[in-house]
């Protein structure tokens, strides 16, 4: 959105405003100087480290490091985003937004609308309000509250309110439109009715604290238990969460958010002292989400049931973390034990308790592989380690490149390979058996895996042999690419390649390559090593020897290539029993080096 605004409009904004008048009407400010100071509105204090500086049209706090313009101050302290908080300068300078001129009647007119919306919605919340404590059927709805363990601090707290029986009690004098748009009412043929009826009332706030729609909850066990406000252009359940308005008014700057299901949990965590839980709106957690929770804090603990539905949803947050998760913030997942909620969970064992069991939560890598381990892949066998690699390497190389994908990828190395004692007890038995259709993995692609597990197995491959491997039309680029990094990095180890390898882009040959077991094999690693460069080198001879083949039968072969068809008959047959020469090594390089490189 930065992007919508010119360089010279935020410099003319900026330029018709004062940094200070800015700041001074929100905090009051002291001259000194020639700065202004203050309490830093940001961080607890009791002698003034803030500064607002009228020259420079700038504000820096000397205790926690804030600073910035006046876009900043006011995206920093009302929570604003980047053009709104333009948006809201511009408004209180008189200057025009580029392309919304004050006078656009559509803009304004709609502008008005939205106005209206936010006005309803609030009176709205105040009417739920004042019928629980007034309607004569309220008495029920606090009652339920009380049973529920939900304290009059909390009702208050959270502005919870009572939609009574009947399909007409939201004031008739009401703009009627409104309150449809709104989502308070029902259209009918002719008429409107109420939506929510006989319900307890949780008005869901934006971040700014204004009401955009509602949760109501019915008083017994009937269905649905919830029913929330429909989607309007103000709420968007993919996008806002409960509680977050006053999770902030008790904390403006948390250290972490948790992240649960139900209203209800929001509120009595709260209770207990736990301010900053927010809920999903009876969604799953999304992307949107999860970037709105980071604006105001570093860290989300995802709170979820301990059964399928909760361990699916709390998968599908990993996933959208994933996709999404900026430098420099973590979460983590707290799986609750079968049957609890948080708010049940809370109540029976205490605020201590549960907040050890919130700092103990595995941190989203851990959890990340843990749950793949259980659910996918058994990690003690070749195979499932295979198809960890399969099944995590897509979603890891989903996220932003930057130090956590390479520690995820390192990760994912070390979990696959093995190590010291760990050896596999199953031994080499030959190749494994797999199905005639599906071709037998190629020398080179066993010479790949046995390198990949050994880096050290480097120093033995020759010039023939590296060259012969460059030449493999499929893999000899991926060999080539891996020789490179080697000699780049000749101390690397296994998970150095790895997460080389994962860290190129999406290639099923890379895929194939980390499937691959790496068995030790029964004759030593080495002999089988070079077994495998010496199969390599033939079959690259074989190539050559095709290809001259080949060319016989349509054209006459020159002096020159009836002479490699004889040299290679002659070095392939030395080649496998053993023994070449200097010289008769350096002859096969020429004789691969002409092979036709349709790579
Ligand atoms: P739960 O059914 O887990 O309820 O729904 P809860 O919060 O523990 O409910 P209480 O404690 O019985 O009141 C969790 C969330 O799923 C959404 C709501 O957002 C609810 O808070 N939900 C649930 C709905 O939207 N509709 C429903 O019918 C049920
Ligand atoms: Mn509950």
């Amino acid at each position: 959105m930065a992007g919508r605004f010119s360089p010279q409009f935020l410099e003319d904004l900026l330029a018709r405003i004062d940094i200070v008048d800015l700041i001074d009407s929100r905090v009051s400010l002291k001259a000194s100087g020639t700065n202004f100071t203050a309490c830093c509105p940001f961080h607890t204090e009791k002698t003034p480290s803030f500064t607002v500086n009228r020259p420079k049209q700038f504000y820096h706090c000397f205790g926690c490091g804030v600073h910035g313009d006046a876009i900043a101050f006011l995206m920093a302290f009302e929570r604003l985003s980047f053009p709104e908080a333009v948006a809201s300068l511009a408004h209180s300078a008189g200057v025009a937004l580029p392309d919304t001129p004050p006078d656009d009647p559509r803009l304004a007119a709609e502008r008005r609308r939205t106005q209206k919306l936010f006005e309803i919605q609030d009176r709205a919340a105040q009417f739920y309000a004042r019928q629980l404590k007034s309607h004569p059927h309220g008495r029920r709805a606090l009652d339920y509250l009380r049973q529920r363990g939900i304290s009059a601090a909390s009702i208050d707290r959270f502005r919870l309110g009572y939609a009574p029986p009947g399909w007409s009690n939201l004031p008739p004098e009401w703009d009627q439109d409104d309150l449809r748009e709104a989502g308070l009412t029902i259209a009918r043929e002719t008429s409107q009715y109420d939506r929510f009826r006989d319900r307890i009332m949780f008005p869901i706030r934006d971040r700014r604290g204004r009401t955009i729609g509602f949760g109501g909850r019915v008083l017994d066990d009937s269905t649905p238990k919830y029913l929330n406000s429909p989607e309007t252009a103000m709420f968007k359940k993919h996008r806002e969460v409960y509680g977050l308005s006053e999770a902030l008014e008790a904390q403006r700057n948390p250290q972490q958010f948790l992240v649960v299901e139900g209203y209800l949990d929001v509120i009595a965590l709260a209770q207990f002292g736990f301010t900053s839980a927010v809920a999903t709106l009876g969604t799953a957690i999304s992307e949107d989400h999860i970037s709105l929770l980071f604006r105001h804090a570093d860290e989300l603990v995802f709170c979820f049931d301990g059964d399928a539905a909760g361990i699916k949803a709390a998968w599908k947050a990993v996933l959208a973390t994933l996709r999404i998760l900026p430098d420099g913030k973590t979460t983590r997942f707290l799986r609750l034990p079968d049957g609890h909620d948080p708010d049940s969970l809370v109540r029976q064992e205490g605020m201590e308790t549960f907040g050890n069991r919130v700092a103990a939560a595995p941190p989203l890598s851990d959890y990340f592989f843990s749950e793949l381990g259980r659910t996918t892949a058994d990690l003690n066998t070749i195979e499932g380690r295979a198809k960890l690699i399969k099944i995590a390497t897509p979603l890891l190389q989903g996220i932003k490149p930057g130090p956590f994908r390479q520690m995820m990828l390192g990760k994912l190395g070390d979990l696959t390979t093995r190590k010291g004692t760990s050896v596999p007890t199953r031994r080499w038995q030959g190749r494994p058996q797999r199905p005639a259709s599906s071709p037998r993995p190629s020398v080179l692609l066993r010479m790949l895996s046995l390198l990949i597990a050994h880096p050290r197995l480097a120093s033995l491959i020759d010039e023939d042999s590296q060259a012969s491997a460059a030449a493999d039309p499929r893999l000899g680029r991926l060999f080539t690419a891996i020789m490179s990094f080697l000699s780049a990095h000749p101390a690397a180890a296994d998970t150095d390649l790895r997460a080389y390898l994962l860290g190129m882009p999406q290639n099923a040959l890379i895929d194939e390559l980390l499937a691959q077991d790496a068995l030790v094999p029964e004759g030593g690693l080495e002999a089988e090593f070079e077994g495998s460069l010496r199969r390599i080198v033939a079959q690259a001879l074989d190539r050559r020897h095709d290809e001259l083949i080949q060319g016989s039968r349509s054209r006459a072969l020159t002096q020159d290539e009836r002479t490699d068809l004889r040299q290679i008959d002659e070095l392939g047959r030395k080649l496998l029993s053993g023994g070449l020469n200097a010289q008769e090594r350096a002859e096969i390089r020429r004789l691969i080096a002409r092979i036709d490189r349709q790579i």
